[in-house]
């Protein structure tokens, strides 16, 4: 008996699949046929896929011509599988000519001629595309921008902006930009919002009002009235209004906040994170709080919860007028746990994050917030795991996968990665900060 064995993603099976496998059938008596798993196509950058694995597993088997199916779940699996299922034959389309060959050390290598005119990302992206606009002064719309050229279905069609500088060359071809909000929110679909947090409040409104979906840098309001209007508004418009963090969305921080949840390092006593940078003497620029609080609070809303008992921000003022932070330290009081954050913009410090359990903690290293590698460390170094698992873009194109994917899906909280509670508990805390409630300030 003659064992073929083929491999592919077969997002939205088509066309081309059904060609592909009916002729790697062909060539032999029975065809194995590998579907990547929904992390390694996630680590091969793989990220537009829109059928999770078991769906595209059922399709495969739907077509009556696999005789076997097996997942693949890392590089290199093909050698071991080839072996472990005594393949005679390997089979791939055209596409991939010539980077299979060394597989032919332990089969046939054979490449069949592609379908032309049709593929997974033809079909993705056969939905009108999201138009997005991006707002604010900060030079991350640039690297945001680039970001959204990874994502399927969303398309920048417009830029609003007061600073020259944040129209950079690869930005030319976006049809609409301009210095009128209205006319922005005339374009499009969806917005990604990084203006001051202090104009957050009525850049969201304004676009809500018009029914477009908000992705907006957190802190998305500085206080809990206003976000509590902006969430109505858009819960009666059926609309996205979710937090900018992409920290969020990188797979080794999600990864750690589950095996922390699953009990690796005991009771969690301490949650201790540190985001600091120097400070760019913009009249754009962030204060500390609202530049790093977000990012810094994060992680001990997620794992210790919302519910603090008590606070204490401590701030090294150093423009009263402009409540400028360039430092602030933030103690929180759990019934049985504590934590802390210090950002600085203007101070620097380690940019770690520690979680300290009753069995062992978990530390990520400087810049822990763009982070892809973490270790779960134990009294006994033998103990000690280290993970690591790649972050393409910081996260950025993670995030913007996530945003599209909970505008056009009916149950949006599957994709947005910072719950409603996080959010507000991250706005009161910067509310506080401009209302000096539980606040000692330092001065220059
Ligand atoms: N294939 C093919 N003809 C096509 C599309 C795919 O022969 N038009 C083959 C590929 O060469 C591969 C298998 O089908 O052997 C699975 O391909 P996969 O990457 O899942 O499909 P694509 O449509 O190429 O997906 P994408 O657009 O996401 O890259």
């Amino acid at each position: 008996m003659i064992k073929v064995i083929t491999y592919g993603t077969y997002d939205m099976l088509h066309y081309g699949h059904i060609r592909l496998l009916e002729r790697a059938k062909a060539l032999g008596d029975y065809l194995i046929v590998g579907v990547t798993s929904d992390n390694f196509d996630m680590a091969r950058g793989k990220i537009n896929v829109k059928q999770p694995l078991m769906e595209r597993v059922a399709a495969i088997r739907e077509t009556g011509l696999a005789d076997e199916v097996i997942i693949e779940e890392y590089q290199g699996q093909k050698i071991d599988d080839i072996k472990r299922l005594n393949v005679d034959i390997f089979t791939v389309g055209s596409d991939w000519a010539g980077h299979f060959d060394y597989l032919n050390e332990y089969c046939k290598v054979v490449y069949l001629e592609r379908t032309e005119g049709v593929s997974s990302t033809l079909l993705r992206s056969r939905d009108r595309a999201l138009r997005l606009g991006l707002v604010g002064n900060s030079l991350f719309l640039e690297k945001f921008f680039r970001e959204c050229k990874y994502v399927n279905g969303i398309e920048v069609t417009g830029l609003y902006t007061q600073r020259a500088e944040v129209f950079s060359e690869g930005m030319q071809k976006i049809p609409c930009v301009t210095k009128n909000y209205d006319e922005l929110l005339n374009n499009v679909d969806a917005v990604f919002i990084i203006s001051h947090p202090t104009e957050h409040y009525d850049h969201i409104k304004s676009a809500l009002l018009k029914n477009i979906h908000v992705l907006c840098e957190a802190p998305i309001a500085i206080s809990l009235n206003q976000l509590e209007e902006l969430r109505d508004i858009a819960q009666k418009n059926n609309l996205i209004l979710t937090d900018g963090l992409k920290t969020a969305y990188s797979t080794a921080y999600y990864r750690m906040l589950l095996l922390i949840k699953s009990g690796v390092i005991g009771k969690v006593c301490s949650v201790d994170s540190t985001c600091t940078s120097l400070r760019d003497s913009t009249e754009f620029s962030w204060n500390s709080i609202t530049e790093w609080g977000p990012v810094a609070m994060l992680p001990i809303f997620q794992i210790l919860g919302t519910n603090y008992e008590s606070k204490k921000i401590i701030s090294y003022i150093t423009d009263e007028k402009n409540m400028y932070d360039s430092f602030t330290k933030i103690e929180f009081i759990y019934s049985s746990a504590t934590a802390s954050i210090k950002v600085g913009k203007g101070v620097k410090s380690e940019g770690e994050l520690i979680v300290s359990g009753t069995g062992g903690y978990v530390y990520i290293p400087a810049p822990w917030w763009k982070t892809d590698y973490f270790e779960v460390r134990h009294e006994n170094p033998q103990n000690n795991k280290r993970f690591f698992y790649q972050l393409d873009g910081e996260g950025i194109r993670y995030e913007i996968v996530a945003f599209t994917k909970a505008i056009k899906s009916s149950k949006p909280d599957l994709y947005t990665m910072v719950k409603k509670d996080v959010s507000s508990a991250i706005v009161k805390i910067i509310s506080d900060f401009y209302n000096d409630e539980d606040k000692i300030i330092l001065r220059k």
